[in-house]
């Protein structure tokens, strides 16, 4: 439920994407948020307000001169009790309105009348959206600090391929829950490890850590909501990358390495959670190995490099934090890898605890001691340690 207590109003305008409005308005109270519906006349061609009200469970606005709504004064009250106006999905026309703020039935003159920030989602036939003339006022909504989500690029109803797709429901839910998270590292540069590591011994074989990736992914979600250009370097992970993160997939430890060496020059945060292998076999064989008889097989292992103490240790390093999956002595183990590796903050927890689950128990380490974190889902305890690190950037 991480729509709790937001009170959204969803402005519904003309197009066939409007089918998708309803799945939105059902998705939105999955998440725990109310949600008051406004149509335009041409998208009730589309859907009716009846679907609408059923699923909201508010009457719905369509008729600006409807004389059964008591209160006259609903272009003003409409967005005054939201948290937010989200018009999805929004037609060229409808954009076109907003940015010359023209205000000639219910829904644009509700849109005009807002006291709450507006988030818009296009949805149109591509050549509607390339038009110059819908690139400008695009451009002008922008300038007004109205924020898009999409369009997305991919197949339309009319059967063109290109951008003008409106947005998945699940995406826009996921657009609006980062929408409502403080903007703690906004314009900050985030790289994240994440996931385990591979090490080959043949082309078939290798040795790999248990590591699900959730917390890393959850990281870069939290860090991404809260504003930051967030890089995620993972090894063979199989988790879904959060929206507007810049995935790089590697295998061994030694890629992720040399990744994450180019890229921390020029990042103002570095989380090392990745799960890296200690060690690699020093020779991979080319051929896939065969059985000897009942002889064994000794395989020579030779030590990784140790990215996150190599990034702290360049001349301008990000903010380093590092992360200690224990099996026991989780303070003493801590502390013991935060010193040796000189990085400000780590954080640590039980493996007994998180993993590969979608809770955890963790605790923060630095130079005043530990912090405990209250046990929770990871995406929470994401948004802590983000809290966190915004804090230690502001000391610096
Ligand atoms: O030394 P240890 O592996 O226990 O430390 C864990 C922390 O160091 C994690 O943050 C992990 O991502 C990072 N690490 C690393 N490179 C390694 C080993 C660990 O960045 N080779």
């Amino acid at each position: 439920m991480e729509l709790s207590g937001k009170r959204i109003a969803l402005g519904v305008t003309g197009g066939i994407a409007a089918y998708k409005a309803a799945d939105l308005v059902r998705q939105l109270i999955k998440q725990g948020a109310s949600v008051q519906v406004a149509m335009t006349e041409s998208a009730t061609r589309f859907v009716t307000p009846i679907t609408f009200q059923a699923l909201s469970g508010n009457s719905v606005f369509v008729d600006q001169w409807d004389q059964r709504i008591s209160n006259n004064m609903a272009h003003i009250q409409f967005s005054r009790e939201a948290d937010a106006l989200l018009i999805a999905p929004a037609s060229a026309n409808f954009i076109a309105k907003v940015a010359h703020g023209i205000a000639d039935d219910l829904l644009s003159t509700l849109t005009l009348a807002r006291t709450c920030p507006l988030l818009v989602a296009p949805a149109m036939n591509m050549q509607m959206w390339e038009n110059p003339a819908t690139q400008r006022n695009v451009a002008t909504l922008r300038g007004d600090g109205i924020t898009l989500l999409g369009p997305a690029r991919g197949e339309q109803a009319c059967g063109d391929h290109g951008y003008g797709r409106m947005l998945e429901p699940g995406e826009i839910v996921e657009d609006m829950i980062a929408f409502f998270q403080p903007k703690r590292l906004k314009g900050k540069k985030v790289l994240i490890t994440a996931g385990p590591t591979f090490e080959a011994i043949d082309p078939v074989r290798g040795i790999t850590n248990l590591s699900s990736g959730k917390m890393g992914f959850a990281i870069a979600k939290a860090a991404r909501e809260a504003g930051a250009c967030v890089t995620l370097l993972c090894g063979p992970v199989s988790q879904l990358t959060p929206r507007g993160v810049k995935r790089i997939d590697v295998t061994s430890a030694l890629e992720m390495h040399a990744t994450a060496l180019g890229l921390a020059p020029s990042q103002d945060v570095f989380i090392g959670v990745a799960a890296v292998a200690d060690y690699r076999p020093k020779t991979v064989a080319k051929n896939k190995v065969k059985k000897d008889g009942n002889a064994p097989l000794p395989i020579e292992l030779v030590q990784n490099p140790d990215i996150l103490a190599e990034v702290a240790a360049l001349p301008t390093p990000p903010l380093c934090v590092g992360f200690s999956a224990e099996s026991e002595k989780l303070a003493e183990h801590a502390q013991k890898k935060r010193l040796a590796k000189k990085i400000p903050l780590i954080v640590g927890n039980l493996v007994q605890d998180g993993f590969g689950g979608d809770t955890n128990t963790m605790i923060f380490f630095d130079d005043h001691g530990e912090t405990p974190l209250p046990p929770g889902r990871k995406i929470d305890l994401a948004r802590l340690l983000v809290e966190r690190i915004a804090q230690l950037l502001g000391q610096r």
